[in-house]
């Protein structure tokens, strides 16, 4: 079973990612993780590219090809070899992601990166998608809050520095992603602490877990 964590800036879905791979191993799974962009030593070259504040020029296609070079080689790399073992494996951030940035914030559409994702990855999806989300002003305020102590952080923030109708855009394409695949994706409510969003988090999980077993 394949799960993906989708969210906007500062949403806590990386730290949900964490408690929820947590409480897998401690149950007796095997699970392989992986981070988008990021996820193996190529794709986190490519993330470095990618976040980097420095590049403000970069074109939305070349972000939009990026994303999908690093995801190609995680495919191969980390998420197939781990599914044909019969192992869980859980994403932060999977092609949703795109959607929403590429395809809807940046304006490049649904269609485009559809057919990107057939071109670098067939029809590898995600059985489950858990969409964290918490109004945007909040998130950003997180996020700005996290890069103020953390140079590393710093180094990534080119997203986080984006113009908040471009995090409402973002928003606005999960929204629809999850309204044209209910099934898959799930919006979790991430306001309140992360013991209560986990809360929301296994309860969407665990059912799909058994369904998946039988
Ligand atoms: P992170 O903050 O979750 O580590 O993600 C890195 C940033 O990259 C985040 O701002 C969202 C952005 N992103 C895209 O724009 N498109 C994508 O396809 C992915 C995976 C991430």
């Amino acid at each position: 079973m394949f799960i993906s964590f989708e969210g906007t800036e500062g949403s806590g879905k990386s730290t949900q990612l964490k408690l929820l791979v947590e409480r897998l191993r401690a149950s007796g799974y095997k699970v392989a993780v992986n981070q988008e962009p990021g996820g193996t030593v190529i794709g986190r070259e490519i993330r470095r590219v990618l976040l980097d504040p420095a590049h403000a020029e970069m074109a939305s296609m070349t972000e939009l090809l990026l994303m999908f070079a690093s995801r190609a080689q995680a495919a191969a790399e980390v998420i197939l070899p781990a599914l044909s073992r019969g192992d869980l494996v859980v994403s932060d951030r999977f092609t949703d992601s795109t959607l929403a940035y590429q395809g809807a914030a940046r304006g490049l559409g649904f269609d485009l990166v559809r057919n990107a994702h057939r071109l670098a990855l067939g029809s590898l999806q995600p059985d489950l998608t858990l969409c964290i989300d918490l109004p945007v002003e909040e998130g950003l305020a997180r996020a700005r809050h996290r890069n103020e102590g953390n140079q590393m952080a710093r180094s990534e923030a080119r997203f986080d520095q984006q113009c908040l109708d471009f995090h409402l855009r973002v928003r606005a394409g999960y929204r629809e992603i999850a309204e044209a695949e209910p099934e898959r994706v799930r919006i979790v409510d991430g306001s309140g602490n992360s013991a209560a969003v986990f809360e929301r988090v296994w309860a969407l999980v665990e059912p799909a877990l058994s369904e998946n077993r039988s």
